[in-house]
């Protein structure tokens, strides 16, 4: 099964952003960590600063079975990403390694939210794993 990760702005960044809010750890480090802990997933890993390519992404990742987004920034601004996540056929579950509603109220709503099938937030990196699970459960 492939599975597609798509990362939004900033989070190219992990490992030294902000440590306290998001932890020490790269993205990259973490995906190595999650290929070894499940061998039988293809993932598809996708990290853009920019909304089109983010758009482009998630229309373009029809062999995945499912997607893992975390939008970021754009989680809380953008229409346009919402419109394709409710467009697409594959299943989307939101992650946020952070817990967006204890943090500042201009990050408490979700554009995307309404058209995933699940949201994860506040549980650092383990929500990408919880979400992988998901997917693994539903085979
Ligand atoms: C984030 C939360 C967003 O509010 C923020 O803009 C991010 C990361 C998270 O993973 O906690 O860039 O999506």
């Amino acid at each position: 099964m492939q599975l597609s990760i798509i990362n939004g702005p900033n989070l190219n960044l992990l490992g030294t952003r902000e440590p306290e809010i998001y932890g020490k750890e790269s993205f990259e480090s973490f995906l190595e960590n999650l290929k070894v802990q499940f061998p039988e997933i293809l993932f598809d890993y996708f990290q853009s600063n920019e909304e089109g390519a983010l758009i482009s992404k998630l229309q373009n990742s029809g062999n995945s079975a499912g997607i893992i987004l975390n939008a970021a920034a754009y989680t809380h601004t953008s229409i346009a990403i919402a419109d394709t996540v409710a467009a697409i056929q594959q299943p989307v579950i939101e992650v946020h390694i952070s817990n967006i509603f204890s943090r500042e109220a201009f990050r408490q709503h979700s554009y995307i939210s309404a058209n995933a099938k699940g949201v994860i937030c506040g549980l650092g990196l383990q929500g990408y794993i919880l979400a992988v699970q998901y997917f693994v459960g539903k085979q």
